[in-house]
Protein backbone atom coordinates (compact mmCIF):
# COMPACT_ATOMS: atom_id res chain seq x y z
CA UNK A 1 0.00 0.00 0.00
CA UNK A 2 1.20 3.75 0.13
CA UNK A 3 1.81 5.60 2.29
CA UNK A 4 3.69 8.69 3.75
CA UNK A 5 6.32 7.89 5.62
CA UNK A 6 9.62 8.64 7.77
CA UNK A 7 12.96 6.48 8.21
CA UNK A 8 14.36 8.97 10.21
CA UNK A 9 13.49 12.05 12.05
CA UNK A 10 13.67 15.94 10.79
CA UNK A 11 12.80 18.43 8.03
CA UNK A 12 9.88 18.09 5.92
CA UNK A 13 12.50 16.70 3.07
CA UNK A 14 12.21 13.62 5.48
CA UNK A 15 8.75 12.34 4.30
CA UNK A 16 8.66 10.46 1.40
CA UNK A 17 5.86 7.96 -0.78
CA UNK A 18 6.59 4.15 0.39
CA UNK A 19 5.14 1.50 -0.71
CA UNK A 20 4.64 -0.49 2.64
CA UNK A 21 2.61 -4.19 3.40
CA UNK A 22 -0.81 -4.04 4.20
CA UNK A 23 -0.52 -4.21 8.23
CA UNK A 24 -2.52 -7.26 9.58
CA UNK A 25 -5.00 -7.56 12.60
CA UNK A 26 -4.98 -9.20 15.95
CA UNK A 27 -7.95 -9.82 17.75
CA UNK A 28 -9.95 -6.86 18.95
CA UNK A 29 -8.67 -4.92 16.23
CA UNK A 30 -10.27 -3.88 12.77
CA UNK A 31 -8.81 -3.38 9.33
CA UNK A 32 -9.57 0.07 7.91
CA UNK A 33 -9.58 1.46 4.09
CA UNK A 34 -8.84 4.75 4.86
CA UNK A 35 -10.47 7.34 2.64
CA UNK A 36 -9.14 10.49 4.05
CA UNK A 37 -6.48 11.60 6.85
CA UNK A 38 -6.55 14.66 8.94
CA UNK A 39 -3.64 16.80 9.35
CA UNK A 40 -2.66 18.16 12.74
CA UNK A 41 0.54 19.91 14.10
CA UNK A 42 1.71 16.53 16.04
CA UNK A 43 2.37 15.01 12.52
CA UNK A 44 5.48 17.84 12.06
CA UNK A 45 6.04 17.69 15.56
CA UNK A 46 6.85 13.76 15.29
CA UNK A 47 8.38 14.14 11.78
CA UNK A 48 10.76 16.57 13.43
CA UNK A 49 11.58 13.88 16.33
CA UNK A 50 9.74 16.17 19.69
CA UNK A 51 8.36 12.64 20.69
CA UNK A 52 11.29 10.65 20.52
CA UNK A 53 11.57 10.66 24.15
CA UNK A 54 7.69 10.52 25.47
CA UNK A 55 6.71 7.61 23.06
CA UNK A 56 8.16 4.36 21.88
CA UNK A 57 8.45 4.20 18.05
CA UNK A 58 9.70 2.33 15.23
CA UNK A 59 10.83 3.10 11.79
CA UNK A 60 9.27 3.59 9.36
CA UNK A 61 7.07 5.74 10.99
CA UNK A 62 3.92 6.38 8.69
CA UNK A 63 2.83 9.77 9.98
CA UNK A 64 -1.02 10.92 10.88
CA UNK A 65 -3.13 10.45 13.51
CA UNK A 66 -6.63 11.28 12.09
CA UNK A 67 -8.74 9.04 9.85
CA UNK A 68 -12.15 8.39 8.37
CA UNK A 69 -12.67 5.38 6.39
CA UNK A 70 -14.41 1.76 6.09
CA UNK A 71 -13.35 -1.46 8.10
CA UNK A 72 -12.17 -3.97 5.52
CA UNK A 73 -11.81 -6.27 8.10
CA UNK A 74 -12.76 -7.07 11.61
CA UNK A 75 -10.69 -8.97 13.85
CA UNK A 76 -11.46 -11.78 16.22
CA UNK A 77 -13.18 -10.20 19.27
CA UNK A 78 -13.92 -7.23 17.56
CA UNK A 79 -17.77 -6.49 18.42
CA UNK A 80 -18.78 -3.12 17.43
CA UNK A 81 -17.74 -3.00 13.88
CA UNK A 82 -18.27 -5.02 11.16
CA UNK A 83 -16.85 -4.85 7.14
CA UNK A 84 -18.36 -2.09 5.41
CA UNK A 85 -19.17 0.26 8.42
CA UNK A 86 -17.68 3.68 7.71
CA UNK A 87 -15.57 5.00 10.79
CA UNK A 88 -13.82 7.54 11.73
CA UNK A 89 -11.14 7.01 15.00
CA UNK A 90 -8.13 9.24 16.62
CA UNK A 91 -5.11 6.88 15.79
CA UNK A 92 -2.87 7.59 18.92
CA UNK A 93 -1.51 4.21 19.74
CA UNK A 94 1.42 2.95 22.52
CA UNK A 95 3.50 2.38 19.73
CA UNK A 96 4.52 5.33 17.51
CA UNK A 97 3.99 3.84 13.94
CA UNK A 98 1.00 3.09 11.99
CA UNK A 99 -0.29 6.36 11.16
CA UNK A 100 -3.29 7.40 8.80
CA UNK A 101 -1.37 8.84 6.38
CA UNK A 102 -1.69 5.61 4.22
CA UNK A 103 -4.49 3.29 1.91
CA UNK A 104 -4.86 1.18 4.99
CA UNK A 105 -4.63 1.18 8.98
CA UNK A 106 -5.08 -1.29 12.13
CA UNK A 107 -6.83 0.25 15.02
CA UNK A 108 -8.07 -1.05 17.86
CA UNK A 109 -11.85 -0.88 18.19
CA UNK A 110 -11.61 1.71 21.17
CA UNK A 111 -10.31 4.20 18.79
CA UNK A 112 -12.88 4.21 16.57
CA UNK A 113 -16.76 5.15 16.24
CA UNK A 114 -19.39 4.96 13.31
CA UNK A 115 -18.61 8.22 11.09
CA UNK A 116 -21.65 11.38 11.17
CA UNK A 117 -23.72 10.13 8.41
CA UNK A 118 -24.50 13.53 7.53
CA UNK A 119 -20.83 14.36 6.38
CA UNK A 120 -17.99 13.12 4.20
CA UNK A 121 -14.72 11.24 4.58
CA UNK A 122 -12.83 14.39 4.48
CA UNK A 123 -14.71 16.52 6.71
CA UNK A 124 -15.11 13.40 9.26
CA UNK A 125 -10.97 12.84 9.21
CA UNK A 126 -10.45 16.46 10.21
CA UNK A 127 -12.71 15.93 13.50
CA UNK A 128 -11.33 13.23 16.12
CA UNK A 129 -7.99 14.51 17.56
CA UNK A 130 -9.28 18.24 17.83
CA UNK A 131 -12.63 17.80 18.94
CA UNK A 132 -11.56 15.32 21.56
CA UNK A 133 -8.86 17.66 22.59
CA UNK A 134 -11.02 20.09 23.02
CA UNK A 135 -13.95 18.15 24.73
CA UNK A 136 -11.63 16.87 27.06
CA UNK A 137 -10.19 20.26 28.13
CA UNK A 138 -13.49 22.17 28.52
CA UNK A 139 -15.73 19.15 29.77
CA UNK A 140 -13.23 16.38 31.76
CA UNK A 141 -10.51 18.81 32.62
CA UNK A 142 -12.19 22.27 33.44
CA UNK A 143 -15.66 20.89 34.08
CA UNK A 144 -17.29 23.88 32.34
CA UNK A 145 -20.77 24.98 33.70
CA UNK A 146 -23.54 26.72 31.65
CA UNK A 147 -22.77 30.67 32.21
CA UNK A 148 -19.83 30.29 33.08
CA UNK A 149 -16.86 32.69 31.40
CA UNK A 150 -14.35 30.50 28.79
CA UNK A 151 -11.39 32.21 27.04
CA UNK A 152 -10.37 30.46 24.29
CA UNK A 153 -6.81 31.28 22.84
CA UNK A 154 -5.94 30.03 18.97
CA UNK A 155 -10.16 29.97 18.20
CA UNK A 156 -9.36 30.40 14.73
CA UNK A 157 -7.38 26.71 14.92
CA UNK A 158 -8.64 23.07 14.95
CA UNK A 159 -8.87 22.52 18.06
CA UNK A 160 -9.90 26.06 19.59
CA UNK A 161 -12.79 26.44 16.96
CA UNK A 162 -14.29 23.03 18.17
CA UNK A 163 -13.24 24.55 21.67
CA UNK A 164 -15.58 27.79 21.05
CA UNK A 165 -18.77 25.45 19.39
CA UNK A 166 -18.61 23.38 22.31
CA UNK A 167 -18.43 25.70 25.07
CA UNK A 168 -21.05 27.52 23.34
CA UNK A 169 -23.02 24.87 22.89
CA UNK A 170 -22.94 24.04 26.46
CA UNK A 171 -23.75 27.57 27.27
CA UNK A 172 -20.74 28.91 28.41
CA UNK A 173 -20.19 32.54 27.12
CA UNK A 174 -17.22 31.96 25.14
CA UNK A 175 -14.35 34.58 23.99
CA UNK A 176 -11.21 33.80 21.38
CA UNK A 177 -8.79 34.91 20.80
CA UNK A 178 -7.13 35.21 16.99
CA UNK A 179 -5.96 37.60 13.95
CA UNK A 180 -8.11 40.23 12.51
CA UNK A 181 -8.37 38.77 9.45
CA UNK A 182 -10.32 35.46 11.73
CA UNK A 183 -12.45 37.56 13.64
CA UNK A 184 -16.03 36.81 11.36
CA UNK A 185 -14.54 33.16 11.14
CA UNK A 186 -14.53 33.17 14.87
CA UNK A 187 -17.57 34.70 15.54
CA UNK A 188 -19.37 32.45 13.31
CA UNK A 189 -18.07 29.66 15.54
CA UNK A 190 -20.18 30.96 18.50
CA UNK A 191 -17.76 33.79 20.11
CA UNK A 192 -19.12 36.70 21.78
CA UNK A 193 -16.29 38.78 21.72
CA UNK A 194 -12.40 38.00 19.74
CA UNK A 195 -9.74 39.45 20.79
CA UNK A 196 -7.35 40.32 18.36
CA UNK A 197 -4.44 39.73 19.93
CA UNK A 198 -1.68 41.43 17.37
CA UNK A 199 -3.42 44.29 18.53
CA UNK A 200 -4.06 44.01 21.72
CA UNK A 201 -2.96 42.70 24.75
CA UNK A 202 -5.86 40.20 25.68
CA UNK A 203 -5.68 40.81 29.26
CA UNK A 204 -6.61 44.45 29.30
CA UNK A 205 -9.70 42.92 27.05
CA UNK A 206 -10.67 40.62 30.08
CA UNK A 207 -10.39 42.69 32.28
CA UNK A 208 -12.56 45.30 31.09
CA UNK A 209 -15.16 43.02 30.66
CA UNK A 210 -14.49 40.82 33.80
CA UNK A 211 -12.42 43.14 36.38
CA UNK A 212 -11.72 39.69 38.44
CA UNK A 213 -11.24 37.24 35.71
CA UNK A 214 -12.82 35.04 33.60
CA UNK A 215 -13.97 31.17 34.98
CA UNK A 216 -11.60 29.26 32.59
CA UNK A 217 -9.19 29.93 30.16
CA UNK A 218 -8.47 27.09 27.49
CA UNK A 219 -4.91 27.80 26.15
CA UNK A 220 -3.66 26.45 22.97
CA UNK A 221 -0.84 28.58 22.18
CA UNK A 222 1.42 28.09 25.47
CA UNK A 223 4.47 30.08 26.60
CA UNK A 224 4.08 33.79 26.76
CA UNK A 225 -0.09 33.51 26.30
CA UNK A 226 -0.15 30.96 28.76
CA UNK A 227 2.00 32.64 31.20
CA UNK A 228 -0.09 35.86 30.92
CA UNK A 229 -3.92 33.58 31.21
CA UNK A 230 -2.67 33.17 34.34
CA UNK A 231 -3.32 36.71 35.68
CA UNK A 232 -6.99 36.91 34.04
CA UNK A 233 -7.98 33.74 35.66
CA UNK A 234 -10.61 34.63 38.03
CA UNK A 235 -10.46 33.12 42.01
CA UNK A 236 -11.39 29.11 41.98
CA UNK A 237 -11.55 29.62 38.26
CA UNK A 238 -9.12 26.68 35.59
CA UNK A 239 -6.77 27.65 33.71
CA UNK A 240 -6.30 24.44 31.04
CA UNK A 241 -3.10 24.01 28.10
CA UNK A 242 -2.64 21.89 25.81
CA UNK A 243 0.64 22.90 24.91
CA UNK A 244 2.84 23.62 28.07
CA UNK A 245 2.19 22.48 31.57
CA UNK A 246 0.55 25.75 33.41
CA UNK A 247 1.01 23.45 36.84
CA UNK A 248 4.42 25.32 38.21
CA UNK A 249 2.58 28.71 37.55
CA UNK A 250 2.50 30.76 40.80
CA UNK A 251 -1.08 31.31 40.86
CA UNK A 252 -2.54 29.08 43.88
CA UNK A 253 -5.76 29.74 43.96
CA UNK A 254 -6.76 28.44 40.31
CA UNK A 255 -6.82 24.68 39.15
CA UNK A 256 -4.23 24.08 36.46
CA UNK A 257 -3.93 21.70 34.01
CA UNK A 258 -1.99 20.06 31.48
CA UNK A 259 -4.60 18.13 28.56
CA UNK A 260 -3.21 15.05 26.65
CA UNK A 261 -5.99 13.82 24.67
CA UNK A 262 -6.87 10.41 24.71
CA UNK A 263 -8.56 8.05 22.11
CA UNK A 264 -12.02 7.71 23.82
CA UNK A 265 -14.99 5.63 21.46
CA UNK A 266 -17.58 7.03 23.76
CA UNK A 267 -16.87 10.61 23.20
CA UNK A 268 -16.50 10.45 19.52
CA UNK A 269 -19.42 9.09 19.35
CA UNK A 270 -21.23 11.77 21.07
CA UNK A 271 -19.31 14.56 18.64
CA UNK A 272 -20.79 12.63 16.36
CA UNK A 273 -24.02 12.97 17.66
CA UNK A 274 -23.60 16.36 17.84
CA UNK A 275 -22.18 16.61 14.22
CA UNK A 276 -25.42 14.75 13.31
CA UNK A 277 -27.77 16.93 15.04
CA UNK A 278 -26.04 20.23 13.64
CA UNK A 279 -24.59 21.36 17.10
CA UNK A 280 -20.67 21.07 15.90
CA UNK A 281 -19.16 21.49 12.47
CA UNK A 282 -16.20 21.02 11.12
CA UNK A 283 -14.49 23.55 8.38
CA UNK A 284 -12.28 22.48 6.26
CA UNK A 285 -9.25 25.29 5.20
CA UNK A 286 -7.35 22.84 2.70
CA UNK A 287 -7.96 19.31 0.84
CA UNK A 288 -5.14 17.77 -0.29
CA UNK A 289 -4.50 15.32 -2.77
CA UNK A 290 -2.47 12.06 -1.45
CA UNK A 291 0.91 13.09 -2.70
CA UNK A 292 4.39 13.71 -1.50
CA UNK A 293 4.48 17.17 -2.24
CA UNK A 294 0.93 17.92 -0.93
CA UNK A 295 2.56 16.42 1.85
CA UNK A 296 5.41 18.31 2.61
CA UNK A 297 2.97 22.08 1.52
CA UNK A 298 0.11 20.71 4.12
CA UNK A 299 3.21 20.44 6.80
CA UNK A 300 4.78 23.53 6.03
CA UNK A 301 1.26 25.19 6.61
CA UNK A 302 0.39 23.51 9.75
CA UNK A 303 4.32 24.31 10.84
CA UNK A 304 3.43 28.28 10.38
CA UNK A 305 0.41 28.08 13.01
CA UNK A 306 -1.26 29.84 10.13
CA UNK A 307 -4.21 27.96 9.26
CA UNK A 308 -7.85 28.31 9.45
CA UNK A 309 -9.87 25.29 10.60
CA UNK A 310 -8.50 21.78 9.29
CA UNK A 311 -6.40 20.09 6.61
CA UNK A 312 -6.95 17.26 5.12
CA UNK A 313 -5.72 14.26 2.45
CA UNK A 314 -7.91 12.50 -0.04
CA UNK A 315 -6.83 9.10 -0.19
N1 LIG B 1 -2.02 18.18 24.28
C1 LIG B 1 -2.80 17.71 23.31
O1 LIG B 1 -3.45 16.66 23.47
C2 LIG B 1 -2.92 18.46 22.02
C3 LIG B 1 -3.91 18.10 21.10
C4 LIG B 1 -4.06 18.84 19.93
C5 LIG B 1 -3.20 19.91 19.67
N2 LIG B 1 -2.22 20.20 20.56
C6 LIG B 1 -1.33 21.35 20.32
O2 LIG B 1 -2.13 22.51 20.46
C7 LIG B 1 -1.72 23.52 19.55
C8 LIG B 1 -2.92 23.95 18.71
O3 LIG B 1 -3.33 22.87 17.90
P1 LIG B 1 -4.29 23.13 16.64
O4 LIG B 1 -4.48 21.86 15.95
O5 LIG B 1 -5.47 23.92 17.06
O6 LIG B 1 -3.31 24.06 15.78
P2 LIG B 1 -3.57 24.89 14.48
O7 LIG B 1 -4.89 24.55 13.88
O8 LIG B 1 -2.36 24.77 13.65
O9 LIG B 1 -3.64 26.40 15.04
C9 LIG B 1 -3.52 27.44 14.14
C10 LIG B 1 -4.15 28.68 14.74
O10 LIG B 1 -3.35 29.19 15.81
C11 LIG B 1 -3.66 30.57 15.93
N3 LIG B 1 -2.60 31.25 16.67
C12 LIG B 1 -1.27 31.16 16.47
N4 LIG B 1 -0.62 31.94 17.40
C13 LIG B 1 -1.58 32.50 18.18
C14 LIG B 1 -1.57 33.38 19.28
N5 LIG B 1 -0.42 33.85 19.79
N6 LIG B 1 -2.73 33.75 19.86
C15 LIG B 1 -3.92 33.31 19.36
N7 LIG B 1 -4.00 32.46 18.29
C16 LIG B 1 -2.85 32.07 17.71
C17 LIG B 1 -3.77 31.04 14.49
O11 LIG B 1 -4.72 32.07 14.47
P3 LIG B 1 -4.47 33.41 13.63
O12 LIG B 1 -4.08 32.95 12.24
O13 LIG B 1 -5.81 34.08 13.71
O14 LIG B 1 -3.36 34.13 14.30
C18 LIG B 1 -4.30 29.79 13.74
O15 LIG B 1 -5.67 29.89 13.41
C19 LIG B 1 -0.56 22.90 18.74
O16 LIG B 1 0.66 23.27 19.36
C20 LIG B 1 -0.78 21.41 18.92
O17 LIG B 1 0.39 20.65 18.78
C21 LIG B 1 -2.05 19.51 21.73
Amino acid sequence: MKAIAINEFGGRDTLQLMNLPVPEIKPGEILVRVKAAGINPVDWKIREGYIKDLFPYEFPIILGWDAAGIVEQAGPAVTRFRQGDEIFAYCRKPMVQGGAYAEYIVLEEEHAAIKPKNISFEEAASIPLAALTAYQSLFDAAKINPGETVLIHAAAGGVGGFGVQLAKDHGAVVWGTASGRNEEYVQDLGATQVVDYNHVDFRNSVRSEYPDGVDVVFDCVGGEVLEKSADIVNKGGRLISIVDDPTGLIRKDIDKEFVFVAPNSTQLTELARMVEQGRLKTRLSQVFPFGLEEARRAHELSESSRTRGKMVFVI
